[in-house]
């Protein structure tokens, strides 16, 4: 179905046909002429070869009317003229040979005796298309024949020549004009037939626009009975506009719905971006906001830490000063409770310092080289069993381990990792400490394992928090600064850790470098 669209409709056909002159039309028309030059070559070479035939049959028809002439002259003169040449009467011979030659297309005759002495002739030698024949004269004399001469007589053939060409330039003149005449004819019958009719085909399919209503192809002519090829070349064109029209609108109608999935599109893409830059500003906002709470915490952690120590020395170097000069003096009971305030003040101190390395370790700039995790490992192992060379420790340590991070940070995360598993496995009787590396696709991942006293996964998160800690100082000395440590040197590589245990079976601490 076509539906209404905008546009101006072509003019009928009928009307474009009638604005120019069929003869104009004839003019212009290239098959006609194409027409015309096949026509005229074709009758032509007909006219040529039937004109050729025909001259050719008149030719010999003449030069047959010759030979019988020449025949006559044979059996109606020889006789006479071989008694005139017996008698040697040149008079006679003269009067006879004047006789022939007066025959039509007769040139000239002469005769001549065997000896050569005697010779008439009459008539004129003067032309070059000639035909000739020589006859001998004989004699019968006393019952036997005798040769006395010879007639030569000589045919004009220019007469035949001249009416040959005459007839030929009828023949040519006539057939010619008859053959123009004729494919003037026919090339109007096709003009009137055809061409013009494809002529208007054209025109109506060079102002046809899809787009547009058309009037329906109609060629100016009369309707038929019955329907010659034209009639069915313009059905098939109207059937092919009605499906080409149908496809267009069904082309159309997909095409809005298209245009406007786009805009959906294009809206909903619009929106999304909004949207993320919204988002990436707020995250850029938070972010900002983080870093300089951040910021102001590790510098009032830092300045904090840094100032407590002072008064904690104060306070610990009187005590020490009272124990020292006025311990004779103080009961037993007072003398604990200074040894306790002592304690307390050494520990501080010590959870001070821890404090100050982490907060120093968030501050530092770091700088990026290729550092060999194997050797820093061993190196460590080494350090841990010479403080306490008694411990039997089975260490396994993958060699040729590397990775790109700041030397100075990985020791200290390398120190306090397998620091633990050295302290955690402290109470085993056959330690076992791994360090190796694995990767699953995603980089590189590293762990230190161990088989010692293990810990409750519950709580696994909170390892990496300072001074988070699953044992009691009694049992295994220590902060609970260590992990925390180690979480802020991954973080600052970009990577991850994350703890497994089991109690009574040990730990593995793994870490990546780099996401
Ligand atoms: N290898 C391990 N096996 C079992 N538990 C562990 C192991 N490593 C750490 N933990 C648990 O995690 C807690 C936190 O460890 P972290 O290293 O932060 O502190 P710490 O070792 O107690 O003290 P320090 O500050 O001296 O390192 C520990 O107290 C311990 O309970
Ligand atoms: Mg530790």
């Amino acid at each position: 179905m076509s539906e209404p669209l905008a546009g101006p409709p072509p003019g009928p056909p009928e009307s474009a046909d009638r604005a120019m002159p069929p003869w104009g039309e004839l003019r212009r028309a290239r098959i006609g002429r194409r027409l015309l030059l096949w026509i005229l070559l074709a009758s032509s070479l007909v006219t040529l070869l039937l004109t050729s035939l025909q001259l050719y049959l008149d030719y010999r028809r003449d030069v047959d009317g010759i030979e019988v002439r020449l025949a006559e002259i044979e059996h109606g003169y020889l006789p006479s003229l071989a008694s005139s040449l017996w008698k040697l009467d040149r008079e006679q011979l003269q009067l006879q040979l004047d006789g022939i030659t007066r025959l039509p297309d007769i040139l000239s005759a002469e005769v001549q005796d065997a000896q050569g002495t005697l010779k008439v002739e009459s008539g004129r030698m003067d032309t070059r298309a000639e035909l000739r024949r020589s006859i001998p004269l004989t004699f019968e004399d006393r019952g036997e024949r005798r040769v006395l001469g010879e007639l030569r007589v000589v045919a004009n053939l220019e007469g035949i020549y001249r009416r040959l060409t005459e007839r030929a330039l009828i023949i040519l003149a006539s057939q010619g004009v008859k053959t123009f005449l004729i494919s003037l004819f026919i090339l109007f019958i096709v003009h009137q037939v055809v061409t013009r009719h494809l002529a208007s085909l054209a025109r109506y399919f060079s102002n046809f626009d899809i787009r547009a209503p058309q009037a329906p192809l109609a060629l100016a002519r009369k309707p038929r009975e019955v329907p010659d090829e034209l009639d069915f070349l313009v059905q098939a064109i109207r059937d092919l506009q009605d499906r080409l029209a149908r496809a267009y609108s069904d082309l159309h109608r997909a095409n809005q719905s298209l245009q406007t999935d786009i805009v959906a599109r294009q809206r909903a893409e619009d929106e999304i971006s909004r949207l993320n830059q919204d988002l990436e500003r707020r995250v850029a906002a938070r972010t900002a906001d983080l870093q300089a709470a951040n910021n102001e915490l590790a510098a009032f952690t830092y300045s904090v830490s840094h100032d407590l120590r002072a008064p904690l020395r104060t306070m610990h170097g009187f005590a020490q000063v009272v124990a020292r000069e006025h311990g004779h003096e103080l009961s037993p009971q007072a003398k604990d409770y200074l040894d306790r305030v002592q304690n307390g003040a050494q520990r501080m101190e010590t959870l001070i310092g821890d404090l100050l390395r982490l907060s120093e370790i968030s501050q530092r700039t770091i700088k990026l080289v290729e550092v060999d995790l194997s050797a820093l490992a061993q190196n460590v192992a080494n350090e841990l069993q010479a403080e306490e060379p008694g411990r039997k420790v089975q260490w396994h340590i993958e060699p040729g381990m590397a990775a790109r991070g700041d030397a100075g940070l990985l020791r200290i995360l390398l120190a306090n990792l397998l620091g633990n598993a050295w302290k955690y496995t402290g109470r085993c009787a056959t330690a076992r400490i791994e360090f190796g590396c694995e990767d699953v696709g995603a980089g590189p991942i590293y762990s230190v394992s161990d088989n010692g006293v293990g810990f409750d996964m519950k709580y696994g998160e909170k390892l990496f928090t300072a001074f988070q800690r699953l044992h009691r100082a009694e049992e295994f000395p220590g902060t609970g600064i260590g992990l925390a440590t180690v979480a802020r040197i991954v973080h600052r590589h970009g990577g991850k850790v994350w703890a497994e245990g089991k109690v009574g079976e040990g730990a593995r601490f793994s870490f990546s470098l780099a996401s």
